[in-house]
């Protein structure tokens, strides 16, 4: 049995470790083969687009894309802002209207409130107490001033994952544009660009195992999704993201999602043990977010009477979180739990549990023990 190495990192929402494969193919691209990718008049250029082309194709095979389709950006926020603005922009003033979900990550929610500030128009559609929005509403929401539909694929904070396939069928139906934040869902769930009438779909490259700092931005192949760029420059990047690219980091998402797609069974057996252990241990304990339409490897608990930051103090040796990583700076309580239905007193005793490809059964039964152990003790100091 390997030994247990303290502390243990189930923050997998906020960041994934890099994949020690996806550093041996970044590698050569910060040294021997250093050339501008953008360089058409040597081999050294030659050599590095060679790379990115690679990247590219590695990125397009695993959402069932073609290659033309993805645009690489710095990260799942870039490729948000481009997707949202950009054809916000683009289908103004005949069309004025956005629609998104109460539930979205900060970069969605604030490029919108932008929008707003500039004269658009928003709809942040409710979900339930599951975490899931209500399709028939968002039917019912969708004018013909709508221009886009932006719907995340899977939540950051309680990992429940929206119905892609029947937005998709509403969006074409009504022929708005479909874009999802899928920052928490490539290499996680299957995502088929060919069957699901997705129109426009964010890609983060540290979510999935690969580097810190690119993305990319799915873009169907279709001559009216034509989003307003948001840089000006050189136009690289079919003119929506000017600016040289670094083909270490695409090398990085590219291997990412060539080798991505092959935890489920074992995400899926950890979060079984864990969430059956906690649950049937302790009292008091509510997962938050649909029980069933939900990623494995992210488990949201609400301990009665525990306050989650003490919580979290408390398990010094487990790095977990309150919350989405992207609000730490912002206080205040978790507006996805708010939107869920949950009481400030139920928000403040949550805790985000993270885990997947690295994570070792070992390391479960650990933080297992750790976490009944703090919850009994917090309860007891009470
Ligand atoms: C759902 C979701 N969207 C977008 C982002 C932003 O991704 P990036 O760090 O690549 O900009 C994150 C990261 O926290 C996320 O979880």
């Amino acid at each position: 049995m390997t030994e247990l190495k303290l502390p243990i990192y189930l923050d997998y929402q906020a960041t994934t470790p890099l994949d020690p494969r996806v550093l041996s193919a970044m590698m050569p691209y910060f040294t021997e083969k250093h050339g501008n990718p953008h360089s058409t008049n040597h081999s050294f250029g030659w050599e590095a687009k060679a790379g990115v082309d690679v990247a590219r194709k590695q990125v397009a095979d695993l959402i069932w894309a073609q290659a033309d389709e993805i645009i690489f950006t710095s990260g799942a926020t870039e490729s948000n802002n481009i997707a949202i603005k950009g054809l916000a922009y683009a289908a103004y003033p005949a069309k004025n209207h956005i629609i998104t979900v109460a539930t979205e990550h900060t970069c969605v929610l604030e490029s919108c409130r932008a929008l707003e500030k500039a004269g658009f128009e928003v709809t942040y559609l409710p979900v339930n107490t599951d975490g899931l929005i209500d399709t028939d509403e968002l039917s019912n929401t969708i004018t013909a001033k709508t221009s886009l539909v932006s719907v995340m694929a899977v939540n950051n904070e309680i990992g429940v994952i929206q119905d892609l396939k029947k937005i998709g069928e509403i969006c074409a139906e009504l022929q708005v544009m479909f874009h999802t934040d899928a920052a928490q869902a490539v290499g996680k769930i299957p995502l088929d660009m060919t069957g699901l009438n997705i129109d426009l779909l964010s890609i983060s490259g540290h979510k999935i195992y690969g580097p810190k700092g690119i993305g990319a931005l799915y873009r169907r192949n279709d001559a009216r999704l034509r989003p307003l760029a948001l840089f000006d420059g050189g136009g690289q990047e079919v003119g929506l993201r000017s600016g040289t690219l670094a083909p270490a980091l695409c090398a990085g998402l590219g291997a990412a999602c060539k080798i991505a797609g092959n935890d489920h069974d074992h995400i899926l057996a950890l979060a079984e043990k864990l969430q059956l252990s906690i649950i049937g241990k302790l009292d008091g304990v509510r997962l938050n977010g649909s029980e069933t339409q939900r990623y494995p490897g992210n488990l949201n608990f609400s301990f009665e009477g525990v306050k989650g930051d003490l919580l979290v103090k408390e398990l010094r040796n487990i790095a977990i979180s309150t919350g989405s990583a992207c609000s730490t700076e912002k206080p205040g309580p978790s507006h996805v739990l708010t939107a869920l239905g949950l009481s400030k007193k139920q928000i403040e005793c949550s805790i985000r549990i993270g885990f997947g490809r690295m994570t070792t059964e070992a390391e479960i039964d650990y933080a297992i023990e750790q976490i009944i152990d703090s919850v009994t003790k917090i309860r007891v100091r009470l």
